[in-house]
Parts: C-alpha cells; sequence; structure tokens
C-alpha cells in the first residue's frame, strides 16, 4: 500500500481513507461503492499547481483530464482549486456546466467531435478545442461563424514518442488515431490550414503520448519535440504558439511492481518537463510559452478505493480457489480490458498475514469478468469486506450496467465525513429508458 496520512491501517487493524474506517463505511453506505478521499485529490491538484507557479512563473494552468473520473462534485473541487478540465464529450461538458464550472477554464478533446458537441461547446462558451481533423476544423469554423465568435484552438500533435505502458492506452505511437504526425509533415499542413480558417484562433499545440507512464524522459522527450516543432512553424509560417498543452499520463501506485510516487515526485516529474520547455525556448529564440498540462490518472487514481463484500469462495483444489464479490467488470472493467493489477486487502481484517493466492472474481454471467488474478490475502471469509486500491480513475468513469447490475454509488470523504457524491440506482434507473413497442404489449 502506498501509505499516505488519508490512506491507512487504523488502530482497529481496519483500512482507514480520508479518516474514516471503511468498514464503517461500507456499513453506512452497502457495497459495492466507490470512495474518494478529498483531501488527496486536492493535494493531486495543487502539487501541479503550485510547480507551475514555482518554476514557471505561474505562466500555464492544470486542467484535471476528467475522463478518469467525470461527476459534478469532481468538477466542483477542481473550480474550488481555481484549475481548468479537459472534456472528450458533450457529456463531460454538460456535467461540469451543471457542477457551475466556467465554461471559459474547459478544453474538449476527441478524435470525432460529433456536431452537436462542438456547436454545444461553442455555443456555452468553450475556452478552447484541440483540433483533431481537417473536418472537424472545418465544421467548428462554420459553428464559430454562424455564432459570431472566433473560437480558440490547438492543434493535436502526434510526436511519434513511444512510451512504456499498454498498448491501448499509448496515444503517440506512428499508428495512433489521434493526432498530426510532426514527423511527416502532416502536423505542419494542418497548421497551414487551419491558419487559413477566419473564425478558428489557433492558439497552438497538444500532445499526449500516453498513460501510466513512470519515464520522466519520455515526457521531456515530447515536449522536446513539440517546442522544436513550434520553433520550425515560426520559421516556416511566421506562426508563433502561444500555448504549448503537454498532455497527462503520469502513472500512479497499483501494485508494488509500481513505484511509490509522493506528491514531490510528481513535482519533479512536472519540473524536468517544464525544464525542457524552458532551454529549448532559449535554444530556438521562442517566447515561453503558456503551459497546458493534463493530468487525470495522478489526480485521482491512488484517491480511490472500492469496497465489496465477500460472498461465494470457490476451491478448485490444487488449481484455483476464487473469491466472488458483489462487484466486478460492470464497476470496475480494466483487467477485463487490459489484465490490470490491483492490490486487494481485507479492509476488516487488514492487518493479518497473507496465507493465500486467490483470484478476486465478480458477479458477472463470464469468465472473464475477473478483478484481481492470483493476489495474495488472509484466508477471506463470505461476509468480510474486500477493498481494492487505486480505483479512482477510469472505474467509475468506464463503469456499465452490464447484466443489469447497478453501478455502485460513490462517496466522497474528507475529515472522516463521507457523503454522496453518485447516489446509489435503483431497479427503477434500470428500466428508465426502455420501452415496449405497442404491438409487443399484451
Ligand atoms: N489528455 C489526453 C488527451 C488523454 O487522452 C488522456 C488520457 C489524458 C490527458 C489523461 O491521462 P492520465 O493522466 O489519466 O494518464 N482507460 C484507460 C486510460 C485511458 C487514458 C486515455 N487518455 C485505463 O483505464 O487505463
Amino acid at each position: 500500500m502506498n501509505e499516505r496520512e488519508t490512506l491507512k491501517i487504523n488502530s482497529l487493524g481496519h483500512l482507514e481513507i480520508g479518516g474514516a474506517d471503511a468498514v464503517d463505511l461500507a456499513k453506512e453506505f452497502g457495497t459495492p461503492l466507490y470512495v474518494f478521499d478529498e483531501t488527496h485529490i486536492r493535494n493531486m491538484m495543487r502539487v501541479y499547481k503550485r510547480t507551475i507557479e514555482n518554476e514557471y512563473d505561474g505562466n500555464g494552468q492544470v486542467l484535471y483530464a476528467s475522463k478518469a473520473f467525470s461527476c459534478k462534485a469532481v468538477y466542483a473541487i477542481a473550480n474550488d482549486e481555481n484549475i481548468g478540465v479537459d472534456v472528450v464529450s458533450g457529456g463531460e461538458f454538460y456535467t461540469a456546466l451543471k457542477a457551475g464550472f466556467p465554461a471559459n477554464r474547459i478544453y474538449m478533446h476527441g478524435n470525432n467531435k460529433l456536431f452537436r458537441e462542438l456547436e454545444y461547446a461553442v455555443e456555452n462558451g468553450i475556452g478552447n478545442i484541440v483540433v483533431d481533423s481537417y473536418s472537424e476544423a472545418d465544421i467548428l469554423n462554420g459553428i464559430a461563424a454562424q455564432h459570431g465568435v472566433k473560437q480558440n484552438v490547438l492543434i493535436r500533435t502526434n510526436p511519434g514518442i513511444e512510451a512504456h505502458t499498454h498498448a491501448f492506452v499509448q496515444t503517440a505511437r506512428t499508428d495512433s488515431k489521434f493526432g498530426f504526425s510532426i514527423n511527416d509533415g502532416a502536423a505542419e499542413e494542418i497548421t497551414r490550414h487551419v491558419l487559413t480558417k477566419k473564425n478558428l484562433v489557433l492558439k497552438g499545440y497538444h500532445c499526449h503520448i500516453g498513460s501510466q507512464i513512470f519515464e520522466k524522459q519520455s515526457f521531456v522527450l515530447a515536449a522536446e519535440k513539440v517546442m522544436d516543432f513550434i520553433a520550425k512553424m515560426k520559421k516556416s509560417l511566421g506562426f508563433e504558439a502561444a500555448e504549448l498543452n503537454i498532455g497527462g499520463g503520469f502513472g500512479v501506485w497499483y501494485t508494488d511492481e509500481d513505484p511509490k510516487l509522493k506528491l514531490c515526485d510528481y513535482a519533479d516529474y512536472l519540473k524536468a518537463l517544464i525544464d525542457a520547455v524552458k532551454s529549448k525556448a532559449k535554444e530556438h529564440g521562442l517566447n515561453k510559452p503558456y503551459l497546458l498540462i493534463e493530468p487525470g490518472r495522478s489526480i485521482v487514481g491512488e484517491a480511490g478505493v472500492t469496497l465489496y463484500t465477500v460472498g461465494a469462495i470457490k476451491d478448485i483444489p490444487g488449481i484455483k480457489k476464487y473469491v466472488a464479490v458483489d462487484g466486478g467488470m460492470f464497476d470496475n472493467p480494466r483487467y477485463a480490458l487490459y489484465q490490470s493489477k490491483y492490490t486487494v486487502i481485507l479492509a476488516d481484517r487488514a492487518n493479518e498475514k497473507c496465507t493465500e493466492r486467490v483470484t478476486v472474481a465478480g458477479k458477472c454471467c463470464e469468465s472473464g469478468d475477473l478483478i484481481a488474478v492470483d493476489v495474495p490475502l488472509p484466508e477471506a471469509k463470505i461476509g468480510n469486506i474486500l477493498a481494492v486500491l487505486t480505483t479512482g480513475a477510469y472505474n467509475y468513469s468506464m463503469a456499465s450496467n452490464y447484466n443489469r447490475n447497478f453501478i455502485p454509488a460513490a462517496v466522497l470523504v474528507k475529515d472522516g465525513k463521507a457523503e454522496y457524491i453518485v447516489k446509489p440506482q435503483t431497479y427503477e434507473d434500470i428500466v428508465r429508458n426502455d420501452v415496449i413497442p405497442g404491438r409487443l404489449k399484451k
């Protein structure tokens, strides 16, 4: 466990998060339950913000990549911390607006933004749209003209840096669906194109090389590559980018195969990146661009824990022991998608020695519905509270109602006090949008 003041084992031998005993939370709110530690979310937002203030004269902004965990409360926290956010759909944009988040601090991404999403974004005064195709540039220009506005945009580049992470979460390989390649001239061509658009104001460039990355060098290389490209554009087109958005991707601890980063380590990552931008600006005689970063996982990942209740236990002697819980791939599809690894503990027996290795299975009608494979645990009994750590990012946001299970509720914990930020679903919610055509009615 990557312990911190707000995530530890308490004197009762129970998991404690945000000052609250996980066993009490399970009793009060039921399981499965997503639990979020507000202090950690705020600390992570602050460490990035302060690093930009201290190392880059505050000439930049942190954008929380809200795809990692999107609900009204998290936008309210980001707003309170005075940072920006990035959204990747009309739904995320709508949620942010409903939370009272100012549209001018929102950036929108997507390789295939829909007409209605672009229109909705422009109508509501979105701060910036990161253009990722020719057709998008044309459509957006038309929408902006119709609304009589000049829309700020960035261009998403692909710097061609292969980060060492799962192929599905790499985004800057040469064959990626995202961005315009710097290497083959595509990024220069789209720059020329966007600069001809009367209702688009090209502020600069964006890149994002992938997610769950620990090598500083990958971030530094990407920043250097885009800075070189900015210099090239200044020379060849006379266009000097005012903004550089370097994306997100900083890794978090899931198991002891990952480094246990502290707040100061994240500051170091960002500082390395900032140093690269500064030295490239100097080398090329460029103004230091307004710097944006888009961390998602590192802000909410370790802030989240999922609590389950142990149900059926099946021992296949000499082969495997399954410990099934009341959740599954509908609240956490990451093992099924990426074979992701997690640390699992019994929240009510957290000090006990692990005596066996088990596979934690969900309750879905599917063999691949697993949460963690071959993980150490004390001998679990029906009714124990099982906690999966580091589930704050890409768990709730990727949840579904598969098998018509409920998407679990989420609570936000601060100083030991927990409140709903996502209420529990009911059977009525499950059928809310279902319709039986008249001809099928008996
Ligand atoms: N900016 C852009 C343009 C992105 O595509 C992403 C993540 C981020 C920022 C935030 O990256 P982070 O700091 O969270 O690494 N569902 C996958 C992760 C997909 C990440 C997609 N893009 C997972 O569960 O691992």
